[in-house]
């Protein structure tokens, strides 16, 4: 990261001149070279990173390309990779790339440590599958029950949703984040006590959702006839807390580790990931590491020019910074990865979500805009209008895969074909011309659509393991290169602790406690809900 902030440094300002210059100039002009995808399209392994629809040409290119070295991006990039401390605010390393990678890749303070947990997992995992494991009347566990939220939560749930394939689980495995009664009770219906492991995730092991559903969880057992003695057989936990974990009554044996010097958005790689050992088997699980690994060594290896992360966080940083986009719109036109965007939204805006530099100096650029974005094509038939006539300028990435699992190749080609053509009608636009000129004037200007709008296309040549390691490690290195470029720490998270602490005084005023000072608003609300609650 430069000490500079990067307004101060001559690419910024020679983008302004690149940005000005280009937006006078049509998209589809710029777009018609026959040339133009093999020039603005990049591969990595599973992945193709098509820039070929942005506002973009050699000269602005290369001038983000002189962005990223004046900001120091490579020196970063090494620092991060090398374990050097990168979260500056809490003193530590982000060591995620090393959970994923081969023993003998990883930094040599992590190495063993990784490898115990790992090899510790592999053999929970076999002993839960095979039914050594038992719950407390002696039958084998069929329901997982994975508790925690945000970071612990969000990465296997997305992972599991996108690769499990219904017909093959050994177990049913239940996600429970939200605090909301309705939820626990939903999934406990389903449950036999006899037969479910909770597997607690919470790096703190103090986040107020997670101890509230974990200690429902425990008295569910023990209203059901599980001894405390056998508590054990149903609970397992992963924390970098041991000490709250044990005193919750966490078996010692029971207990996997997350560590410091993993983020809690960036530890789906570690013992977090449980669930998909579970359900998707080893050899998924390994390859999901591969994959991710494989695109780290991309990262860390290929010019500035044709690395996708890079790539993918300056086409961000383009569009944001300099062409006026205020969204980023992730667009999957792929069923099973329908809740990548939950998972982004953590990722990118938990990480880059900030406006204060480690020197304590205000930024002077709009940092991380509002990610947003679903399952395809069902947008089509909602906000799309808004992205081809609406006044709003987004940012957008198209994601699909190349090919599908399943053998109806019809559908397959019509989702594809819904990718591309979106992409097309926002580039292309349709002009007053091109409609019937017997229809009134000002029918056709409504008809018409402007069109001259970029977006990127994300190709994985399939859904595999492998290929959906390698998108969230590409998503995870994007971050970080936005965050060296805007000079903000992506590691921590600060901003969310106010909500937690006021969280707990409402909850002890709802519940009848004496009130702090309010402002009106809280204070009115807080009174109503109480009255509701059958108070005076
Ligand atoms: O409140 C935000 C957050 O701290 C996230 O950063 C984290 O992933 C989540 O809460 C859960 O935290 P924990 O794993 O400590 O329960």
């Amino acid at each position: 990261m430069s000490t500079r902030p990067p307004v101060s440094l001559p690419a910024w300002a020679a983008l302004q001149r690149c940005a000005a210059q280009l937006q006078q100039q049509d998209l589809r002009q710029l777009c018609a070279p026959p040339e133009r995808f093999a020039q603005f399209s990049y591969r990595a392994g599973p992945l193709l990173l098509d820039l070929s629809k942005q506002r973009l040409d050699t000269t602005a290119l290369n001038t983000l390309l002189a962005l990223a070295e004046q900001c120091q991006l490579p020196a970063g990039r090494t620092r991060l990779l090398q374990g050097e401390i990168v979260n500056l605010s809490e003193n530590r390393p982000a060591l995620h790339t090393a959970l994923r990678a081969p023993y003998a890749a990883r930094p040599a303070q992590v190495r063993d440590l990784i490898e115990t947990e790992l090899q510790r997992l592999y053999d929970l995992a076999a002993r839960l599958t095979d039914a050594r494991w038992r719950g407390h009347s002696g039958k084998a566990i069929t329901d997982i029950v994975h508790i925690g939220i945000g970071g612990s939560h969000l990465g296997p749930a997305f992972v599991l949703e996108a690769l499990a394939q219904q017909d093959q689980q050994r177990f049913r495995c239940h996600f429970l984040a939200n605090v909301d009664g309705a939820l626990l009770q939903q999934i406990q219906q389903g449950l036999n006590p006899e037969t479910t492991l909770f597997i607690l995730v919470s790096k703190s092991f103090s986040t107020i959702e997670t101890k509230v559903n974990a200690e429902s969880a425990r008295s569910w057992l023990l209203e059901r006839g599980v001894a405390q003695t056998d508590l054990h057989k149903h609970f397992v936990a992963v924390t970098a807390n041991a000490q709250a974990a044990l005193a919750f009554g966490i078996a010692e044996e029971n207990l996997f580790a997350m560590w410091d010097w993993v983020g809690g958005r960036y530890s789906l790689w570690s013992a977090v990931g449980l669930p998909l050992l579970l359900i998707l088997g080893r050899t998924h699980f390994d390859a999901l590491l591969a994959g991710a690994h494989q695109l780290d060594t991309h990262f860390a290896s290929a010019p500035l020019a044709e690395n996708l992360p890079v790539l993918l966080a300056l086409i961000g940083i383009w569009n944001y910074n300099f062409l006026g986009a205020s969204s980023q719109g992730v667009l999957c036109y792929d069923h099973r990865l329908r809740n990548l965007t939950n998972y982004l939204q953590q990722l990118e805006t938990e990480s880059n979500g900030k406006s204060v530099g480690p020197d304590g100096i205000p930024v002077a650029t709009s940092t991380m805009p509002v990610l947003w974005g679903g399952e395809e094509p069902n947008g089509q038939h909602s906000f799309h209008q808004l992205l081809h006539q609406g006044t709003t300028n987004t940012s957008l990435d198209f994601i699909f895969c190349r090919q599908a699992e399943h053998w109806r190749s019809e559908h397959q080609q019509w989702l594809l074909a819904s990718a591309l053509s979106q992409s097309e009608a926002l580039l292309r636009g349709r002009r007053q011309e091109e409609l019937d000129p017997t229809e009134p004037a000002a029918l056709r200007a409504q008809r018409a659509v402007a069109g001259n709008k970029p977006s990127t296309s994300l190709v994985l040549d399939a859904l595999t393991p492998t290929a959906l390691g390698a998108l969230l490690a590409l998503y995870e290195h994007k971050v970080y290169c936005q965050s060296l470029i805007w000079h903000i720490n992506p590691f921590d998270q600060w901003g969310v602790e106010l909500g937690k602490v006021l969280g707990q005084q409402i909850h002890n005023e709802l519940g009848g406690g004496t009130a702090v000072t309010h402002d009106a608003s809280t204070l009115g609300l807080i009174r109503h809900l109480r009255h509701i609650r059958g108070e005076a």
